[in-house]
């Protein structure tokens, strides 16, 4: 399938992140739709008969690929997760934290401490074969999804992602998101896919 960059309105910036920041962080997301882009091409006449795990054109490109789609699905989720007015969860989702969690805030003190341990991701997600939800901890954007989960929040901790407003004051970062996190569209997601069914 060919991917195309959606549009995103926190890209011009949100409370407490920047606008060339976004802008800058939002040229990454550009270029990883363009290299999924890019490389399903490349495997229309990728040699099948050389593949090999050591090194192999096939392996390179698989590789890359997978390493592009998370990325581009990953952002699309933040860039959407980031432009709301940080109020707290209603409906089936924070009903969802509530039980899981005890409360909203201990969900929150959970999950800023993983995007302080994590070194690339934190995914907040539903996993439908348990039923359960679990803010997982990624070091890239392709190595740590979980089968069957389904991510309703990503919390982006590459460095790309504050830097130029925060230098290396990651938790500064990750409360500025807070600022503006949005719950709608989880909220959205979870009645889309009937996951609030289950
Ligand atoms: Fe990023």
């Amino acid at each position: 399938m060919k991917y195309e960059p959606k549009q995103f309105e926190s890209i011009n910036g949100v409370n407490g992140l920047s606008e060339k920041l976004m802008k800058e962080h939002y040229k990454l997301y550009e270029g990883y739709v363009k290299k999924a882009n890019e490389i399903e091409e490349k495997l229309k006449t990728v040699d099948l008969a050389s593949a090999n795990a050591t090194q192999s054109d096939l392996r390179s490109l698989k590789l890359g690929y997978s390493f592009a789609v998370n990325a581009i699905k990953s952002h699309e989720l933040y860039f959407g997760n980031i432009s709301g007015n940080g109020s707290a969860p209603q409906g089936w989702v924070g009903s969802k934290i509530a039980d899981t969690f005890g409360s909203y805030d201990n969900w929150l003190a959970d999950m800023k401490a993983t995007g302080i341990a994590a070194r690339g991701w934190v995914w907040f997600a539903y996993d439908w074969q348990n039923g359960s939800v679990f803010n997982y901890l990624g070091d890239q954007h392709d190595a740590f999804p979980i089968w069957h989960a389904t991510p309703l929040v990503a919390l982006d901790v590459y460095e790309h992602a504050y830097f130029m407003d925060y230098g290396v004051a990651r938790a500064d970062y990750i409360e500025a998101f807070f600022k503006n996190i949005n719950w709608n569209d989880a909220e959205q997601l979870a009645n889309s896919t009937g996951m609030d069914k289950m």
